[in-house]
């Protein structure tokens, strides 16, 4: 079995396409090189900047891609994250980095107080 090259997420995000970087992209802890690519996106290349150098699963999948977009992926993967930058490891970890959710849902039951009780 060919051992993939192994990524850190720091990796990723300096391939963020601004001045002259690559772009690169993680969906489900696999790198992809979308240099390229971005250009053709049916979707057009902004949403590809949207997550350059950043994890793009929520938004590859949020938008329901084809089979064949998904087997397309494969065409550009350079690596796989580490395993203590995968997703599952990540959730816990770095809690903090995105919790918007979380801050909208603690300001809905301050205001709400004790609605659905
Ligand atoms: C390497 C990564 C990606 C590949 C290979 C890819 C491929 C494709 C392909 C082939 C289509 C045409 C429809 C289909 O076959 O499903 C498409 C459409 C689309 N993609 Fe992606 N995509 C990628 C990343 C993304 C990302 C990160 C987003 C983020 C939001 C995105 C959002 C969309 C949207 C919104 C469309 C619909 C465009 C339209 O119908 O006007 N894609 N993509």
């Amino acid at each position: 079995m060919v051992e993939s090259t192994r990524y850190h997420l720091n990796d990723v995000a300096r391939r963020n396409g601004k001045d002259g970087a690559d772009t690169w992209i993680v969906v489900h802890d696999m790198v992809y090189d979308v240099t390229k690519y971005k250009k053709e996106h049916p979707g057009g290349f902004e949403l590809i900047d949207e997550y350059a150098g950043q994890d793009a699963t929520s938004g590859f999948e949020d938008f329901g891609h084809s089979s064949e977009a998904k087997s397309m992926l494969k065409d550009f993967l350079v690596g796989e994250l580490v395993d203590e930058d995968k997703r599952a490891n990540r959730k816990n970890k770095n809690a903090n980095t995105n919790n918007t959710k979380t801050k909208g849902r603690s300001l809905l039951r301050r205001l709400c107080g004790s609605c659905g009780s």
